[in-house]
């Protein structure tokens, strides 16, 4: 690894910054006045043009309001911002993080493994988590009592929950080869909510509390973990050291958090300060991902993810779908100003995708704060929310369709269902469901983009009935939801956040705008518990925690 730093970047070219900016604002002044209906009647040829394939993954551009010009004029404004000596910075392990002083190296933890094994750190935490999945898969794990492990509880919050929590609800089709995979859970929710009715449906003594939390000092973690520790050592008052021994297992970048928690060494998993939490699935964090779909499963979801990095250093720009799918976001809301985006995957395994993406999004380029400290003067991060969209059509779709704001959309889905073998799986229904899902999928992104022009509406339809169109999208297509696919998908995803982040001037790897809302959470305990502390605050929480204190009382 070389110490690349920021100083090795040439600084932006401001005035070829100031030019391209101003070539797509004039650029944007005649797409304002462009309709996707007349875009596709003047272009047969648009698909062709304005469509990618790589990693498993093909996207279709060609229902976006651009044109291949847009697209070269992004990519003129892209090299005066210094994209591609900011690629090299991030793969050379460069400051990248420069308000936290790091690396962000999460593509290091899907490399292949080098010839010395064991030596590499991340090559030695892999062997350690595969020991761990073989341990359980197999029943030689026991409980306390024993008993072979039928639960796994993932704790965790964030980046320790919705990474892991997406890709094995993801996944859970693909059967590891080996043993028997215990049912794995997830709990994050700081409130108890999650935890409590779980705790009540399993056996204490087939169950495996998975504590992950880079920090280990994060609360919603740690007071479900406490919570999960308390159900325990009440089950089995007489086991004292056993319990934590044989019922836990951590996973951090502090052990000498975890160690102090009461985690056993030999239960200790690491990761390292130079992977975000946002972007750590692909770390020992992934352990629930692995215990659902086996070692062989989670290497392979390595593997795509890697598949894509490479795609990301090597494709020419022209070609580079993280750069392209960057771009093009850029292009809406800068220049098209359209503030809002709608992920919506046609295919319910993906359903926890929109939470993900929503965290690797706007957690990371959901700043204002430029590397010279200055406040950027345009948007950064769209808003975005989504849910499946078969569920979405009976929810928000009104408003995408009839609504009064442009809302860019993005459809994802897998051509090809690859169903495994065997129970339900291989109902003939099931695979006509699918096409039933993409069909609905393919009509609507038609519809969004054409309006009543998709379907040739006579003059005299009422305008309430009408369907005004021009609603941008960008469609992805999985070849199959296999691990490798989706490893390439969410790669493509980080990378393309690094990519807008280049282009807005912006950290996307810190958080600081997390920080003091947790900060001051715990001064509030106080308030709420006995008024101490209450006398220097504003009236509305001045008094909404008395209201609370007067019910709890
Ligand atoms: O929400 C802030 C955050 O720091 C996320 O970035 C992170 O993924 C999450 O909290 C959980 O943090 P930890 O893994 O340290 O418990």
């Amino acid at each position: 690894m070389t110490t690349s730093t920021l100083q090795n970047l040439p600084p932006h070219d401001d005035e070829a910054t100031r030019a391209a900016d101003q070539a797509l604002r004039d650029h944007a002044g005649q797409a304002g006045e462009w309709h996707l209906a007349d875009l596709f009647a003047d272009d047969p040829n648009r698909f062709d043009t304005l469509s990618l394939h790589a990693g498993g993954v093909l996207a279709d551009f060609s229902k976006q309001r651009l044109t291949a010009e847009t697209l070269e004029k992004l990519r003129a404004l892209a090299g005066a911002r210094g994209l591609d000596a900011w690629i090299r910075c991030l793969f050379e392990g460069g400051e990248v993080n420069w308000t936290e002083g790091r690396a962000a190296m999460h593509w290091r933890l899907r490399q292949p493994a080098r010839d010395d094994g064991e030596q590499d750190p991340v090559q030695a935490q892999l062997l350690r988590m595969e020991r761990i999945v073989k341990r359980i898969l197999s029943g030689q794990w026991r409980g306390c009592e024993g008993d072979a492990i039928t639960d796994v509880v993932n704790v965790g919050v964030g980046g320790s929950d919705l990474g892991p929590l997406m890709a094995s609800v993801a996944l859970h089709e693909n059967q590891p080869p080996e043993g028997r995979r215990p049912r794995v859970h997830f709990v994050s929710s700081m409130d108890g909510s999650q935890i409590a009715p779980l705790l009540d449906e399993l056996n204490p003594a087939t169950t495996l509390i998975v504590v992950s939390s880079k920090s280990f000092t994060t609360v919603d973690t740690l007071s479900n973990a406490a919570t999960a520790r308390y159900w325990l050592e009440k089950a089995f008052p007489d086991r004292n050291g056993a319990v934590l021994r044989c019922h836990f297992v951590g996973i951090s970048a502090k052990p000498e958090r975890m160690s102090e928690w009461g985690i056993h060494g030999d239960n200790q998993l690491l990761f390292w300060d130079w992977v975000g939490g946002r972007y750590s699935l692909w770390s020992a964090i992934g352990l629930p991902i692995a215990l659902t779909i086996g070692m062989d499963g989670f290497r392979e979801l390595l593997a795509g993810a890697n598949e894509m990095d490479r795609h990301f250093q090597d494709a020419p720009w022209e070609r580079n779908l993280p750069v392209l799918l960057g771009l093009v976001d850029v292009w809406n809301l800068n220049f098209l100003n359209i503030t809002a985006r709608a992920v919506l995957p046609y295919d319910g395994r993906l359903k926890h995708w929109p939470s993900y993406v929503e965290q690797l999004e706007m957690e990371s380029n959901g700043k204002s704060v430029d590397r010279d400290g200055q406040l950027v003067d345009y948007h950064t991060c769209p808003v975005i929310w989504g849910e499946v969209g078969p569920n979405a059509q009976h929810a928000f779709y009104q408003l995408l369709h009839q609504g009064t704001r442009p809302v860019a959309c993005e459809f994802i889905a897998a051509a090809r269902h690859g169903r495994r073998q065997g129970s339900s799986a291989e109902l003939q229904p099931l695979e006509e469901q699918h096409i039933l899902t993409l069909a609905n999928c393919l009509a609507q992104s038609r519809l969004l983009a054409l309006g009543d022009r998709a379907l040739a509406e006579d003059d005299d339809t009422p305008t309430y009935k009408r369907y005004r169109g021009n609603q941008p999208s960008t469609t992805l297509l999985l070849d199959e939801l296999t691990p490798r696919h989706l490893g390439a998908l969410v790669a493509l995803y980080e990378h393309k956040v690094f990519v807008q982040a280049v282009l807005w001037g912006i950290n996307p790897f810190d958080q600081w705008g997390v920080e003091m809302g947790k900060k001051i959470a715990t001064d509030m305990i106080q308030v709420l518990g006995n008024g101490d502390g209450g006398d220097g605050l504003d009236a509305s929480t001045r008094a909404l925690a008395r209201y609370v204190r007067e019910r709890q009382a």
